[in-house]
C-alpha cells in the first residue's frame, strides 16, 4: 500500500483524490492546501485524512510515501525539491518546473536519492495516443512529413502562466514521444489580448531533423472546444479527435506523390492517391486512472516511468525556447542554446510566468 499525500486541492487536485482513493494499491493519508476551504472539502471526502496548510508538516515519511503536486506551475520546483530532499517519491503535474535548469536539479536529486520523479504528462497514458504512436513507429503512415494540433476552448483562463505553458505541454509531450527525439529549433508567436503580460493564443512550431515539423496551436479564447491532432505521413494520414466519443482515431489511406522533375510545366502533375478511411477500435481506459496506477507501479517496483524527470525536462526545454521566441517576435531559437539561460539571467521576464 502506497500512502499518498496531495498538495493542491484546487480545480485538478480532486481528480487525484478520487483516483488514488479508488485504486487498491494506494490510500490518501494527508492533504495540504493554503486555502482552508479546500482542506475542508478534502476532509469531507476522506474524514480520517490529515490536513494542513503547512507543507513542512506534510513532508513526513511516517505519514506518506509519495507526494502528488497539483499546485500552480511556479510552485512546482520548490515543493518537489523539498519533497525529494525529505525522501519522498513525487508525482508532479505538468509542466515539471519553469526552466530546464530547475528540471535538471530535480532530475539529479531524484537520481541521487533513488526516488521516483513522475511528471503528469497525462496523454502518454491515453489509449488513443498509444494507438497513434503505434501507427507512427510501425511505419504504417510512412515517413512523417508534419504533425499539427489544436487545443482550443473558451477558458479556463489563467493568470499565473500563459496559454503556451498551460496547454502546450500536452501536445509537446505527445509529439516528442511520437518522434522519439527533441526538436532542433522552435519558434512561437502569440497574442496577449486580455492581459498584456499573459498570452491567450500561441502558435508554436517545432523543427525536427530530418525534414519534419510540428505546429501546435493553443488558445483559451476560442468559441469551440477543439482537441485535434493530425499526422501527415508519406503513405497515410491520421487524425486523433479527442472530442469524438467513439471514433477518436481515423486513418486515411491518402497520399500525394510528387513526380520526378520535368522541364515541361504541362507534364508537372502531382499524383493523388485515395483509399479507405479506417477507425481502429480502442480499448478505452480512463487515462488518469492508468497514469496514477503507473505511478504506483513505479514506486512499488522501483521502475522508471515513461514520464520521468528527463521527459519533464525535455518538454520544459521546448517551452522555455518557445517562450524566448514568443517574446522576441517569433525568432527561431535553437534548443541547444537553452542550457545557457538560467532563471537568474532571465529574471522571469522572458517567461510566460507571472
Ligand atoms: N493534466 C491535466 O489535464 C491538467 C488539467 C488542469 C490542471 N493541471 C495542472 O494541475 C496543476 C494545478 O492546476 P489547478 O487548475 O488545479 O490550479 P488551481 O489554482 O485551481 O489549484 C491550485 C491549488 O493549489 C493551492 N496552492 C497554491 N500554492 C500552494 C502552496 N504553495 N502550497 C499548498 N497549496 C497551494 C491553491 O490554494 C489551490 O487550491 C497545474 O500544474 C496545472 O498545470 C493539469
Amino acid at each position: 500500500m502506497v500512502r499518498i499525500g496531495i498538495v493542491g486541492l484546487g480545480y485538478w487536485g480532486p481528480n487525484f483524490e478520487r483516483t488514488f482513493t479508488n485504486l487498491p494499491d494506494s490510500e490518501i493519508t494527508a492533504i495540504c492546501d493554503l486555502n482552508e476551504d479546500r482542506l475542508n472539502y478534502g476532509k469531507e471526502k476522506i474524514p480520517e485524512v490529515f490536513t494542513t496548510q503547512n507543507l513542512e508538516e506534510m513532508l513526513d515519511k511516517d505519514r506518506i510515501d509519495a507526494l502528488v503536486v497539483s499546485t500552480p506551475t511556479k510552485t512546482h520546483f520548490e515543493i518537489t525539491k523539498k519533497a525529494l530532499e525529505a525522501g519522498l517519491h513525487v508525482f508532479v503535474e505538468k509542466p515539471l518546473a519553469t526552466s530546464a535548469l530547475e528540471c535538471q536539479i530535480l532530475v539529479d536529486l531524484a537520481e541521487k536519492f533513488g526516488l521516483i520523479l513522475f511528471v503528469g504528462h497525462l496523454f502518454l497514458y491515453n489509449t488513443a495516443v498509444k494507438k497513434m504512436k503505434e501507427l507512427v513507429t510501425s511505419g504504417d503512415l510512412g515517413n512523417i512529413c508534419y504533425m499539427s494540433s489544436q487545443r482550443l476552448n473558451l477558458g479556463p483562463i489563467r493568470q499565473d502562466v500563459n496559454a503556451l505553458w498551460d496547454l502546450a505541454p500536452h501536445d509537446i509531450s505527445i509529439m516528442l514521444d511520437f518522434i522519439g527525439s527533441p526538436p532542433v529549433s522552435v519558434n512561437c508567436q502569440g497574442l496577449a489580448y486580455l492581459n498584456e503580460k499573459v498570452h491567450d493564443v500561441c502558435t508554436l512550431t517545432m523543427h525536427f531533423e530530418p525534414k519534419c515539423m510540428a505546429i501546435i496551436n493553443v488558445s483559451w479564447l476560442d468559441p469551440s472546444k477543439t482537441r485535434l491532432m493530425t499526422i501527415v505521413g508519406e503513405q497515410k494520414m491520421a487524425t486523433f479527435n479527442d472530442m469524438e466519443p467513439l471514433e477518436k482515431i481515423r486513418v486515411y489511406n491518402k497520399r500525394v506523390e510528387a513526380p520526378s522533375y520535368s522541364d515541361s510545366f504541362g507534364e508537372f502533375q502531382f499524383a493523388f492517391q485515395y483509399g479507405d478511411t479506417l477507425s481502429p477500435w480502442l480499448h478505452q481506459v480512463e487515462p488518469l486512472k492508468a497514469e496514477c496506477q503507473q505511478f504506483l507501479n513505479c514506486v512499488q517496483n522501483d521502475t522508471q516511468p515513461l514520464t520521468d524527470g528527463q521527459n519533464g525536462l525535455d518538454v520544459v526545454k521546448v517551452l522555455e525556447a518557445a517562450d524566448i521566441s514568443l517574446h522576441n517576435n517569433g525568432e527561431m531559437v535553437e534548443l541547444n542554446d537553452i542550457k545557457q539561460f538560467s532563471p537568474a539571467d532571465t529574471n522571469g521576464s522572458v517567461k510566460g510566468l507571472i
